[in-house]
């Protein structure tokens, strides 16, 4: 089985950009988030990738819209034994989180204005018990 691992920074609401940046200055979670995946492969959405650009000590994948399975057996072949980090953006966690093993969510105390957003990682019930 493919080890793929999504890593994301959260508002306190599920915000994850305002006009294309993080929408805080917060430098330890960049570190967080280097520490973590170094030696990985990161995998970015097409506009996410454009905004990032490289990462030292990392391999870089956009992903520009193929079939999510396909897409990762094809990086995982490319890049064998290498942990593979679905980096974002939203429409990115969203097409790859049913690949997705682990996930790592950063919640940074930010209650400000975004204009894109976390989607859902795990389902709800409207009653309980589930
Ligand atoms: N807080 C965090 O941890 C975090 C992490 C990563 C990124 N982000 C933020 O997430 C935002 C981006 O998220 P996103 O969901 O908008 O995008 P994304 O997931 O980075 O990239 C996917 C989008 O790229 C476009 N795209 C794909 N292939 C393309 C191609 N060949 N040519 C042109 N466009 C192509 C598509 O747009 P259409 O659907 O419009 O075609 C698709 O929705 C950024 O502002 C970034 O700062 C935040």
């Amino acid at each position: 089985m493919i080890d793929v691992r999504l890593i994301a920074a959260i508002g306190r609401r599920g915000q994850l950009s305002l006009a294309g940046h993080l929408p805080w200055h917060e430098p330890e979670d960049l570190a967080w988030f280097r520490q973590q995946t170094l030696g990985g492969v990161v995998v970015m959405g097409f506009r996410t990738a454009r905004i990032v650009g490289a990462l030292p000590d990392r391999t870089v994948v956009p992903w520009l819209g193929q079939e999510p399975a396909a897409f990762l057996e094809d990086v995982a072949r490319n890049h064998p034994g290498r942990t593979i980090w679905i980096a974002g953006g939203a429409k990115t966690y969203a097409r790859f989180l049913p690949h997705v093993r682990r996930a790592i969510v950063t919640l940074i105390d930010y209650d400000g204005p975004a204009d894109v957003w976390m989607p859902q990682l795990w389902e709800t019930c409207s009653a309980l018990p589930c």
